[in-house]
């Protein structure tokens, strides 16, 4: 509460409100004169061309590493070296490109129908607990080639990294929520270094297996690189991956229209999916330091200044998209930032694309009915908008 109190004197309003309906904030901070300022003094860039300044230029706007994964000896995809990032992508990309698209499409019907086997009969579910939370460690575990019994531990584990004063019911920065969150790394760290040893006597058709088979500027990436990039992997794919489908479901309990262009118009699917990532912008904004004085859409930033590029406001800006404040599920040009932009873009966006419009599929053929429970209390979290729980009612029309 009384981070939300700070919050609105900086943004203009609380921070849940506006992770809740984000878009007349986004509009505000645009429409300011001069680039406003979060409560901790990071400048705030909401139009899309500064966005698209900031991530393009990393040598000078450098992803900060949160100070809880600093390894000093490890390769990392956080890397702050732009060149030593870029030839790093160039070594996991062609693990992400869907090559294997076939399979991994196979394995996300399978995943998404296991879970709606759990459920399919229930009159009430909460979609949050029981389909996006679970659904995004799946994917990290097909990925990964994990065993799904590890998920309920590793999605545990990524809570106890990135929300510890939540788990620890103390307040954020505390004694408690530090070692709470130190605890986690540490059993992760455990975890993800004897699965290595293990994968590398017994190599699969994995990412994992992939990385440890990589060449990467002409040697094999180093064990503690590897065990970097699963733990980032883990910590970029869970969060987003749910909070986007938490977004789309909301959208379509709230949007019927929506919702029956789904059920009935399947070959607008992909624009739909597109829209919604538009739209919703699951993650909101990245965060970024200032390497050296300079400026921005003609605004100074000097040298170790944050700023946040607010990828939400860049995706409703009139000069990104035609008409932005109207949701266009036949939308044809949509250069939407949802996933981010310039060397630091989505590791992962052909996979939860992909992920987003096979649940599409799969869900609504076997439940196109459904809507928010009565008196239901749905809110998101700021910043990556997943929602903690979400009461939904199946075999209903919203
Ligand atoms: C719809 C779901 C997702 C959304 C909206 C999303 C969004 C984003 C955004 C905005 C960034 C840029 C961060 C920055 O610039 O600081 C990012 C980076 C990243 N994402 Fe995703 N993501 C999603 C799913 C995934 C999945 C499923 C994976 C893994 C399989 C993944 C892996 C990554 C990685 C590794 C990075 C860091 C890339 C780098 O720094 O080079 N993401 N994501």
């Amino acid at each position: 509460v009384a981070e939300d109190h700070a919050a609105a004197a900086g943004l203009g309003a609380p921070r849940s409100e506006i992770a809740d309906d984000p878009q007349p904030a986004y509009a505000r901070w645009r429409a300011a004169p001069e680039p406003g300022r979060t409560e901790h003094g990071s400048r705030l860039f909401a139009r899309s061309a500064d966005v698209a300044d900031i991530l393009r230029r990393p040598e000078v706007f450098v992803a900060p590493i949160p100070p809880q994964l600093a390894v000093a000896d490890a390769l990392t995809p956080f890397g702050t070296d732009a060149a030593a990032h870029r030839r790093l992508r160039a070594t996991l990309e062609p693990l992400f490109s869907l090559a294997h698209g076939f399979e991994v499409g196979k394995a996300i019907v399978r995943v998404v129908n296991e879970l709606m086997d759990e459920f399919a009969y229930q009159g009430e579910i909460d979609f949050a607990t029981q389909f996006s939370k679970p659904f995004a460690g799946r994917l990290l575990a097909l990925l990964l080639g994990l065993p799904d019994t590890d998920v309920p531990d590793l999605l545990a584990l990524n809570d106890g990294v990135l929300r510890p004063h939540e788990l620890a019911a103390e307040p954020p920065g505390s004694y408690a929520a530090n070692s709470y969150r130190a605890k986690a790394l540490a059993a992760l760290y455990d975890y993800f270094g004897s699965v290595i040893e293990q994968r590398r006597t017994q190599p699969g058709e994995d990412v994992l297996s992939g990385l440890l088979a990589a060449e990467h500027d002409g040697a094999p990436l180093p064990d503690a690189a590897v065990l970097h990039i699963c733990l980032v992997l883990l910590l970029a794919a869970i969060d987003p991956m749910s909070a986007a489908l938490d977004c789309v479901f909301l959208h379509l309990c709230r949007h019927p229209g929506d919702r029956a262009l789904v059920v009935q118009n399947p070959a607008l699917r992909r624009s739909l999916v597109e829209e919604l990532l538009r739209w919703e912008s699951p993650v909101m904004m990245v965060s970024r330091t200032a390497t050296l004085d300079t400026s921005v859409g003609g605004c100074p930033v000097s040298a170790e200044e944050q700023v946040v590029a607010v990828l939400g406001a860049a995706n409703s800006d009139p000069e990104l998209v035609a008409q932005p404040d109207e949701f266009q599920p036949e939308r044809r040009i949509n250069p939407h930032l949802a996933f981010g932009g310039g060397i630091h873009r989505c590791l992962g966006s052909h996979v939860a694309r992909l992920a987003l419009r096979i649940t599409l599929r799969e869900w609504h053929a076997r439940i196109p009915d459904y809507a928010l429970a009565p008196g239901a209390q749905v809110g998101h979290s700021f910043g990556i908008r997943t929602t903690p729980t979400m009461p939904m009612l199946l075999g209903r029309p919203a």
